[in-house]
Formats: C-alpha cells, sequence, structure tokens
C-alpha cells in the first residue's frame, strides 16, 4: 500500500514536493496544507489536489471559490508521513502538532538543526535516517555543497573554501531584494552554510563566506577542497560518485543561470526545475591537492530529490540508498539533463 503522505504548507519547495509525491505510486498525496487564499491555491484545486484550510480561514477559501476538503488536522490524522514546508521556523513551533498526531515529521532546511533528530543530505547520510521520526532536509546551499563534499569522500577532506552567490529571492516574491545591489550576506565569517554543513558531515574544516545578488535563477559557487590524499578527483569520477545528482556543462556553451535555465525548459522540465549540482567542466581544476571548481544550483528544486528519498528511509521502505537515488532519479527525470 502507497504510504499517505501530507504536504504541510504548499511554496516554493511544498509545491514541488507535493508534485513529486503524486509521480511515485510508493506514496499518495493526501493533500496540502494552504493557509492564505491566493492563486496557487486556485491551481492546485483545479490540478485535483486536495486542499485542507486552518478552521478559522475556511470562509475566505470559500469566498474565492474553493470548497476546502477539510481542516489541517483532518489532514495530520488522515496522513502516515508530514512533509513541513513552512516558513523558517514555523516548523519547530508545527513539530508540536506532529507529536500530537504522533506522526513522522520531515523539515526543511530553514528550520534550526534542533528541530529534528539528525540533518539529512541522501549522498552523505541516507543510512541514518532508518528508524527515525523527525528529519530534517538541509538547505538548497547546503545540499549544493554536500553532494560535492560527499562524492569526493569526506575522510578525504582536508579543508573547505567556498563563496556562494545567493539568489536574492524565488521569482514569485517581488518584495524581496536586493534589486540594486550585491549585499553582504552574513554578519561573520563563516556564514551559516558552512556551519550547516557540518551538522550532516560533522566537524570537517568547512569555512564559507556568501553574498546576495539581484537575481531570481539559481545561486552560484565557488570551492575550494583540500584534499588529504593527490592525485585529486577527475571531474569524470566527481560525477560518477554524484549518482546522477551531478552533472556537467561547459561555459563554452552554457555560461550563465539564465541559460541554464532555459535548457531545463527545453528539455521540458516541469516549473524549469534543475534538481542537479551543475559543475562547469572547464571551471574545474583539480591539481595536486587542491581541487577548484564553480557550480551552479537551482534554489527552488534541488533538494526536491532528498526530500523523496528521506521518505524511503524515515518509513523503512528501503534500506539500499543506490536503489533509492536510481528510483528518484528515474521517477524526476534526473539524467536527462545532457552532459556537455
Ligand atoms: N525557496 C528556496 O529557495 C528554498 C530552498 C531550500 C529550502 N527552503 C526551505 O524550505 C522551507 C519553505 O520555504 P519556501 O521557500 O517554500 O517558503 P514559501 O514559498 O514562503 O512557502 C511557505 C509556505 O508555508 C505556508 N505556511 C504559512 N503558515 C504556515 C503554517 N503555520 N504551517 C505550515 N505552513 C505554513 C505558506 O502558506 P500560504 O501561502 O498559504 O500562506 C506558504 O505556502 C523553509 O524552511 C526554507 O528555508 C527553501
Amino acid at each position: 500500500m502507497p504510504v499517505k503522505v501530507a504536504v504541510n504548507g504548499y511554496g516554493t519547495i511544498g509545491k514541488r514536493i507535493a508534485s513529486a509525491i503524486l509521480k511515485n505510486s510508493d506514496f499518495h498525496l493526501v493533500g496540502v496544507a494552504k493557509y492564505t487564499p491566493d492563486y496557487k491555491t486556485i491551481i492546485a484545486a483545479k490540478q485535483g489536489i486536495r486542499i485542507f484550510v486552518p478552521r478559522d480561514e475556511a470562509e475566505a477559501f470559500k469566498s474565492l471559490g474553493i470548497e476546502p476538503e477539510g481542516y489541517v488536522d483532518y489532514l495530520f490524522e488522515e496522513a502516515e508521513l508530514i512533509y513541513d514546508a513552512s516558513p523558517g521556523g514555523q516548523g519547530a513551533k508545527n513539530k508540536e502538532l506532529y507529536i500530537k498526531y504522533r506522526k513522522p515529521a520531515v523539515f526543511q532546511g530553514g528550520e534550526d538543526p534542533s528541530v529534528a533528530e539528525i540533518s539529512y543530505s541522501t549522498l552523505c547520510n541516507y543510512s541514518s535516517t532508518l528508524g527515525k521520526r523527525y528529519i530534517r532536509v538541509v538547505s538548497c546551499n547546503t545540499t549544493g555543497l554536500l553532494r560535492i563534499l560527499c562524492s569526493l569522500g569526506v575522510a578525504n577532506i582536508r579543508r573547505v573554501f567556498a563563496t556562494i552567490i545567493r539568489r536574492a529571492s524565488d521569482p514569485g516574491e517581488d518584495m524581496k531584494g536586493p534589486v540594486n545591489s550585491i549585499r553582504v550576506d552574513s554578519t561573520r565569517i563563516p556564514s551559516h552554510h558552512g556551519l550547516d554543513v557540518k551538522t550532516v558531515i560533522g566537524n570537517v574544516d568547512v569555512e564559507t563566506v556568501a553574498v546576495a545578488v539581484p537575481t531570481t535563477l539559481m545561486h552560484m559557487h565557488v570551492i575550494e577542497v583540500m584534499l588529504k590524499n593527490t592525485p585529486c578527483a577527475s571531474i569524470e569520477e566527481l560525477r560518477k560518485q554524484g549518482r546522477g545528482r551531478i552533472v556537467t556543462v561547459s561555459s563554452t556553451l552554457a555560461d550563465s543561470t539564465g541559460k541554464l535555465l532555459e535548457i531545463a525548459r527545453d528539455i521540458g522540465r516541469p516549473r524549469n526545475d534543475v534538481y542537479e549540482n551543475i559543475v562547469f567542466t572547464n571551471m574545474f581544476s583539480c591539481r595536486e591537492d587542491r581541487l577548484v571548481l564553480i557550480q551552479a544550483v537551482h534554489q527552488e528544486a534541488i533538494v526536491i530529490p532528498e526530500n523523496i528519498d528521506v521518505a524511503y528511509g524515515i518509513m523503512n521502505i528501503e534500506t539500499d540508498v543506490y536503489k533509492v537515488v536510481d528510483k528518484v532519479n528515474s521517477l524526476l527525470g534526473i539524467g536527462q539533463l545532457h552532459v556537455m
């Protein structure tokens, strides 16, 4: 029987998790919790997604022509697994409800790590998910960094320094910025991203700095890794260890995030989503013990494969990480973004 899944919060991440669940016969989407009656609700309802709302908001949804399926607490009762995709910090408050309804839950990277038993990224610590009830999938930038580091092998890493060039906001968030500035995105070194990496791989020497730039189209990372063993990895080896989640594109063919999202459009990806880390082939240098690379990370999409992978662990469906990765890759069409 498919596992019954609820998605609590239907924004950038929640709607993508819901779409991925709908493609997967191992899971059944019971419905989504929506808190504000808006255009996203209308579109979801038209797609046949069952909408659950807070009791005191039901009339507002009805006045928009949307008949809610029920109240949010009904959704939690019906589900066997809850994805929390609420705004950062809200998940910790919602956890009280998940405990009350005795349901396991997957949280997102905007939550403090203490919300969950473990912070998670598939290529690093899938086996730790088995038997857990509360797991936090780390954020987009952290996922992008961890896929690289765990593909290189954590035991082989001496030191990491990464510069994160962060998108200002998601496309629909037209109230956010910066609009015409480059903003230092942290009050200290390291930025929180490096600390977040350590919540998954432990006390590895990782330092990050971040700036935010006026774009909605992906992040870029410039990463330097000092390795313990030489010769250092080839780009082919990195791609192989990345199990489809890391692909390479030459910047002589596509040198910008705009062009990468155009490729996603051209290959028919839903919402132009790029689930893979895109490492620029010609921006990869490995000499002796020093590896440098530039990669692009699609903030809206990169955590979606990890969110689906984790369900196989938390629900004790599959112990073999590679079977899970192959299955989720195949469901999301990961691997169709051709190597150039
Ligand atoms: N966007 C990214 O680039 C990105 C990438 C990786 C991870 N994350 C993480 O994913 C999480 C969600 O981020 P997001 O970008 O998807 O946020 P978002 O687009 O702002 O969506 C948040 C959703 O939460 C809903 N919500 C409001 N109150 C809620 C409550 N009490 N309980 C549950 N849901 C509630 C909102 O519903 P209404 O619209 O109905 O009010 C909204 O749909 C955060 O932890 C974030 O850090 C985000």
